[in-house]
């Protein structure tokens, strides 16, 4: 124990730095430590202006004063630059007669009186200094209050480092937790968008391979109408020439109904023809909606791409036996070709409408066929172009949904869906492909009861370029 503590006052003084310390000790935040050390020391060492200061590059920095914060020019920088190099205290009785410091702006404009620099070292690195200064009186600073002072900062120094070290630690592992969820969720979109694209690739492959088939038998049916229609006129030519017919062909022509067949025929060609034709269409579907994007944006018919989309979601639109077809209501304006990549504006046509059908399937439970019927599920879907810009909007007359979904909607794992039946990433993927992909926007207009209306914008050309 220092010998400047054996008279009666300092040993009130030992029990007030006792508490002091204590106090200091169990305070963990950084600034309110400061400034606590600031108004303690102060009041048992005799400042009446202190602040803490730490070197930030070239410049002094205060980061707690008592009082008003104050800044450099209010305090003597020559000052703190010697204690920095000497990592000394520095005590001035009377500062305007130190010849050391006589050249000190502040000093010479302050005139200030009693000046107490200390620096706070822990092993031997700076961490800061204190500065207090009295300009009531000379000499407020004694040298038993200095044994004081140093007791309060040899402790603090050791609470400031842990504090600092603390804090970097924390930092470090909130940084690590956001990197951890950065790279699951883009793990989770490498994973979805990698499915999806090979699931893509395999539907174009079959379309493709179903397309040629397809295309000869189609092409030969028109031949066949041909031929067919020349067999007839031949047999009606013999029917008209030889109208007795021999037993044996008169039998066979009663026995297949040659009349009936006649009629039938041309009409099975013509449905064969319409069915051909049909297949046709969905394979160029498939084709449209499964399109291979690559590095380059193309510009495209956006309808062609959401008509692809409901042909593929077809078998969730039609009929059901509990409840009528969902009723699809297209409200196509004008579109200019839009520089996109087609591929993934789909998946975004796809999530929203089988989203809107899975909310429309949820509205219709515990309702009859005839009470889902006087209101029929809608979906509508209306597209505008505006200046550079075009809007698509879906819109269906579900449930809608609550405020507390609305704003989780874009999460990635948001689902409201039983488990197996929804990833709850459909919109967050859609969100990043619109606002990242396309540099536009991705809303939803909803409330409960209300339906819910997706709005997407996207400029006409791309404003600025980004890989798929
Ligand atoms: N049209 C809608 N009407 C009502 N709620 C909706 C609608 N569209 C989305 N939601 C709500 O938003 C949630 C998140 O949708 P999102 O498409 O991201 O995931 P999901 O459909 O649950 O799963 P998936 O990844 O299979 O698409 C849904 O679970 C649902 O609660
Ligand atoms: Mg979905």
């Amino acid at each position: 124990m220092p010998t400047t503590f054996n008279t009666s006052s300092n040993v009130l003084d030992l029990s007030a730095v006792v508490k002091a310390s204590q106090t200091l000790s169990s305070e963990t935040h950084l600034q309110n430590l400061l400034e606590k050390l600031i108004k303690i020391v102060a009041e048992n060492v005799g400042g009446q202006k202190g602040f803490w200061v730490t070197r930030n590059n070239s410049e002094w920095k205060i980061t707690a004063s008592l009082g008003e914060c104050g800044d450099s020019d209010d305090l003597a920088i020559s000052v703190l630059n010697y204690v920095e190099r000497t990592k000394k205290n520095v005590v001035l009785e009377d500062a305007r007669r130190t010849e050391l410091f006589a050249h000190d702006p502040y000093i010479i404009k302050n005139q200030p009186l009693s000046v107490l620099c200390t620096p706070i070292v822990h092993q031997s690195n700076l961490t800061g200094i204190l500065y207090l200064e009295n300009n009531r009186v000379t000499g407020a600073f004694t040298s038993d209050r200095l044994g004081i002072l140093s007791l309060l900062t040899s402790q603090v120094s050791i609470s400031i480092e842990n504090i600092i070290l603390y804090a970097r630690e924390q930092e470090k592992s909130q940084q690590l937790q956001e990197s951890l969820c950065k790279l699951q969720q883009t793990q989770t979109q490498l994973v979805h968008t990698e499915k999806i694209s090979s699931l893509g690739q395999l539907v174009a492959g079959v379309a493709h391979e179903v397309n040629n088939p397809v295309s000869f038998i189609n092409g030969n049916l028109s031949h066949i109408n041909q031929y067919v229609k020349d067999l007839t006129k031949i047999l009606k030519l013999y029917q008209k020439h030889l109208p007795e017919a021999p037993a044996e062909i008169a039998d066979e022509m009663a026995a297949i109904d040659l009349e009936y067949m006649l009629e039938d025929l041309p009409q099975m060609i013509n449905s064969m023809q319409l069915g051909t034709s049909r297949i046709k269409e969905i394979m160029q579907s498939l084709r449209n909606f499964s399109r291979n994007d690559g590095d380059e944006k193309r510009a495209i018919n956006l309808h062609e791409g959401i008509d692809a989309t409901l042909m593929i979601l077809s078998h969730r639109l039609k009929a059901q036996p509990e409840r009528p077809a969902i009723v699809i209501i297209k409200e196509y304006n004008n579109l200019p070709p839009v520089e996109c990549y087609p591929g993934q504006l789909n998946q975004v046509f796809m999530n929203l409408i089988a989203n809107a059908v899975d909310a429309l399937d949820e509205s219709n439970e515990g309702k009859t066929y005839v009470e889902i019927q006087k209101n029929p599920n809608a979906i509508t879907i209306n597209t505008t172009a505006k200046e550079d810009w075009v809007t698509i909007t879906i819109a269906d007359n579900g449930p809608g949904m609550s405020e507390h979904v609305r704003e989780k909607l874009f999460n990635a794992f948001f689902t409201t869906k039983v488990e197996g039946k929804g990833t709850g990433l459909g919109l967050s993927i859609s969100h990043q492909i619109i606002t990242e992909k396309h540099g536009g926007t991705l809303e939803c207009i909803s409330s409960a009861g209300e339906g819910a209306k997706f709005v997407i914008t996207i400029p006409v050309k791309t404003r600025y370029s980004c890989a798929a």
